[in-house]
C-alpha cells in the first residue's frame, strides 16, 4: 500500500508531521507495509518552479492509495489554479465527508456552555466535484461568471454515498439545498431524495440559510448532511464552531479508488513557523484514514490518545494552552504507545467507530 505525504504550506510543514509519526509507530511496529511517498505540490512549489502542481504530480497521486495532506496557501494570481480543487476533481474523490463530533471534555475546558457535548454528532456529507466549483468561468474586466454545475450522476453517487453512512447511524438524511432560488438545486435535491428513498433511508431537507442558523442552535436535531460543494464547505468550517476551533476538525475526500485525509483547516500564515499551530486536526485526519482502512482498533487508540491530551490540558493556544505544536503531538503519540501496550480498545471493535475522539 502506498502513503502520499503532502505537508503543503504554511503549518502544514508543522501538523502534518505529528501525524506520520503516529502512522510510523504503527506501520512500523504492525508491519503494515505502507511505503510513504513524499510529495511536494503548493505555494512553495510554484515560487520555486512557476508550478504548483504538475501532471506527473498528478500521475504520482493516481498510484497512492491513501494521501495525508496538510494545507495549501492560494495566492490571488489568476495563474495560480487551486492545487486541492484539481487534486479532488482528478482524483475524482467526490465525497468529502467532515465529521462534527466534539472531543470528550473539550467543552469543559473551553467553557462552552450552549450545548451539551454529548448531543453533537453530525457528519456533513459535501459533493466534492461540481457546483460552484465547477472551474467553468469566464473571467472579466465587466463582468464575471462562474457556471454552477449539478449533475444527476454526481448527485446520485454523493446521495448514495450519504445514504449508505446514514443506514450505519440513525438512518437519517437532511438534504441542504437553495431550491427556493437556484433552479439547479431541484435536481440536486430531487435526485437525493429519490436516491435516499430508494435505499430505504429517511430523508428530508432544509434551506441552507435556516440550517446554518439551526447548526449552530440546535446541533443536537441533526446526524448526517449531505449538500453541495460550495455549501458544505462553508457549513463545516461553521460546524467547527461545535468542535471549539478550526484546528480540531478533520475531513476526508473518498472516491471510488482512493482516499485523501485533511485537516479542514488552511495554511494559516499569520501563525505558520510560530510552532504553535494545533495539530490535532490532522491527528484526527489520520484516525479517519486509519477508520477508512478498517484498522479500527488504532483509530480508537488515537482517539482515546487526543481524549487525554484535552483532559490533561496538554494543548495549543487556540485551546487556551501554552504547548507547542511538538509536544502536543509527542504527547499524543507517548499516550498511543502506553495504551496499545496497555492492550485498550482491544474489546468489540464493532463498536469503536461509535466512540467518541
Ligand atoms: P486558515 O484555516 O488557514 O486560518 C484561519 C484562522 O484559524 C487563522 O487565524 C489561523 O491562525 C487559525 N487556525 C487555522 N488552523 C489552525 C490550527 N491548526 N491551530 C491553530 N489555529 C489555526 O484560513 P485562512 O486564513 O482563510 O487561509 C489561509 C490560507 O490557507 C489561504 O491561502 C487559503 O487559501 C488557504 N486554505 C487552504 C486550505 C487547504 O489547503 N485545505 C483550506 C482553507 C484555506
Ligand atoms: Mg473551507
Amino acid at each position: 500500500m502506498r502513503a502520499a505525504i503532502i505537508e503543503g504550506d504554511g503549518i502544514g510543514k508543522e501538523v502534518i508531521p505529528e501525524a506520520v509519526a503516529i502512522l510510523d509507530y504503527f506501520n512500523e511496529t504492525y508491519d503494515w507495509g505502507i511505503e510513504k511517498v513524499p510529495v511536494e505540490v503548493g505555494l512553495g512549489k510554484w515560487e520555486k518552479t512557476g508550478s504548483a502542481i504538475t501532471d506527473d504530480d498528478i500521475s504520482l497521486l493516481k498510484t497512492c492509495n491513501l494521501i495525508l495532506f496538510g494545507a495549501i496557501t492560494t495566492v490571488n494570481d489568476p495563474s495560480y489554479k487551486s492545487v486541492l480543487l484539481r487534486i479532488r476533481k482528478e482524483l475524482d474523490l467526490y465525497a468529502n465527508v467532515r465529521p462534527i463530533l466534539p472531543i470528550s471534555g473539550i467543552y469543559k475546558l473551553l467553557k462552552i456552555k450552549d450545548h451539551k457535548e454529548e448531543n453533537v454528532n453530525i457528519v456533513i456529507v459535501r459533493e466534492n466535484t461540481e457546483g460552484l466549483y465547477s472551474g467553468v468561468e469566464e473571467i472579466g474586466a465587466e463582468k464575471s461568471m462562474t457556471t454552477r454545475v449539478i449533475t444527476k450522476r454526481a448527485s446520485e453517487r454523493i446521495a448514495a454515498f450519504a445514504s449508505n453512512l446514514a443506514s450505519a447511524r440513525k438512518n437519517k438524511l437532511l438534504v441542504v439545498h437553495k431550491s427556493n432560488v437556484l433552479k439547479s438545486d431541484k435536481l440536486f435535491l430531487d435526485t437525493c431524495r429519490q436516491t435516499a428513498e430508494s435505499r430505504g433511508v429517511d430523508v428530508s431537507d432544509k434551506l441552507v440559510d435556516i440550517f446554518a442558523y439551526d447548526l449552530i442552535m440546535n446541533p443536537e436535531k441533526y446526524d448526517v448532511v449531505v449538500t453541495t460543494n460550495l455549501f458544505g464547505d462553508i457549513l463545516s468550517d461553521l460546524g467547527a464552531v461545535l468542535l471549539g476551533s478550526i484546528g480540531l476538525a478533520p475531513s476526508a475526500n473518498i472516491g471510488d479508488n482512493q482516499a485523501f485525509f485533511e485537516p479542514v483547516h488552511g495554511s494559516a500564515p499569520d501563525i505558520a513557523g510560530k510552532g504553535i499551530a494545533n495539530p490535532i486536526a490532522a491527528v484526527l485526519s489520520l484516525k479517519m484514514m486509519f477508520d477508512y482502512m478498517g484498522k479500527t482498533r488504532e483509530a480508537c487508540l488515537v482517539s482515546r490518545a487526543v481524549t487525554a491530551a484535552v483532559a490533561d490540558k496538554i494543548v495549543t493556544p487556540d485551546l487556551g494552552g501554552k504547548y507547542s505544536t511538538k509536544e502536543v503531538g509527542d504527547f499524543i503519540l507517548s499516550k498511543v504507545r502506553q495504551l496499545d501496550a496497555a492492550s485498550f480498545c482491544l474489546e468489540d471493535p464493532e463498536d469503536i467507530s461509535k466512540l467518541k475522539p
